[in-house]
């Protein structure tokens, strides 16, 4: 088995320019067959132009790939054919029940077989006893879960999900990685962009994008153990007040609260060290030096990114 068949989407270096401005850098990033891959990064940093580019729906200006075995650059109608994507706003007739949405779908897309594809989806997918119901009348779980069957009636191989779970509350959230990983199972090689950071834990595998660039890839695990970064969480009293002595101390790169806890994290352990040292032995409080979490980690991505953004844009 060579490369090409174990990644079901393989891209390299793609590059996309709106104007001036360069929207996806060079972007290089492999999904191999059957994992759930996360995709985040802050808004605008092109999530879904890479995604697009992906499923053939974008031209890459430059850059090379393969989706599916297929060159993204020559044979995107044939992607197209075989991949499921679901738009960051799926749109659904909202007087049509979920069934005659279902059939609807498979129709316009001259599907054979609808009766049994629309069952099948239906019963992948829990939906049979609520097949019935109107789409406008579902909570916006169940509206998730419809887009998620109506990408999967073609039965196609890799799923990219955009954002499939904005807007929608915890429990319906944890219901649908349920269905994402139950696919991921069955061999489907799922790609889903997100910005919950409890999403991106549930991930085999994770990209981080900042304007455009990959910045870091690796299973969470290793995202934070590579990350060179290292993080004090401090619960107890006057933490607010704590955060406000930190902010802008030299070796301390980010200061976040967390609820009652507070987060102070820097690249220079030594640094970071005598910068916090001062504050440390505060009874009141309980200090403990560990590793960051994704969402410090991606944060401080981010500015690193944006510094070397602004640095590049001034030249
Ligand atoms: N068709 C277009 N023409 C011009 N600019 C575009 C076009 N599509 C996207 N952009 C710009 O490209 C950048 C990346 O957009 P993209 O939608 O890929 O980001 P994203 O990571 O998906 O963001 P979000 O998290 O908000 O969904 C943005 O600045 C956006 O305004
Ligand atoms: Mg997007």
């Amino acid at each position: 088995m060579n490369d090409e068949v174990d990644l079901a989407v393989d891209v390299r270096h793609i590059t996309k320019r709106y104007g001036h401005k360069t929207v996806v850098d060079g972007l290089s990033m492999q999904l191999r067959r059957g994992e759930v891959f996360g995709f985040l990064g802050p808004n605008g940093s092109g999530k879904t132009t890479s995604i697009r580019m992906m499923c053939g729906l974008l031209t890459p200006d430059s850059g090379e790939g393969h989706t599916l075995g297929y060159d993204i650059m020559h044979e995107a109608a044939k992607i197209k054919r075989e991949v499921g994507y679901m738009t960051q706003r799926f749109g659904l007739y909202e007087d049509l029940s979920i069934r005659e949405n279902l059939d609807f779908i498979a129709s316009v897309y001259e599907m054979d077989r609808r009766r049994e594809r629309v069952d099948h989806a239906l019963e992948r997918l829990g939906l049979q006893g609520r097949q019935k119901q109107l789409a406008g009348g579902l909570s916006g779980g169940w509206k998730q879960r419809m887009a998620l069957a109506a990408c999967m009636l073609h039965e196609p191989k890799l799923l990219l999900l955009d954002e499939p779970t904005a807007g929608v509350d915890p429990k319906a959230r944890r219901d649908f990685w349920e269905e994402i990983h139950k696919l991921a199972a069955e061999g489907i090689t799922v790609l889903v962009s997100t910005h919950y950071m409890d999403e991106a834990e549930r991930c085999h595998r994770l990209g981080y994008i900042a304007y455009g660039r990959l910045m870091a890839s690796g299973t969470p695990k290793e995202l934070v153990a590579n990350s060179g970064f290292h993080t004090w969480s401090i619960s107890g009293e006057d933490i607010s007040d704590l955060a406000d002595s930190l902010t802008d101390l030299h070796g301390i790169d980010m200061v976040t609260r967390f609820g009652n806890t507070l987060h102070v994290s820097g690249e220079d352990l030594a640094a970071l060290d005598a910068a916090t040292a001062p504050y440390r032995d505060n009874p009141q409080q309980h200090w403990t030096l560990g590793t960051p979490q994704l969402e410090d980690l991606f944060i401080h991505l981010m500015g690193k990114a944006q510094d070397n953004y602004g640095l590049e844009a001034k030249k």
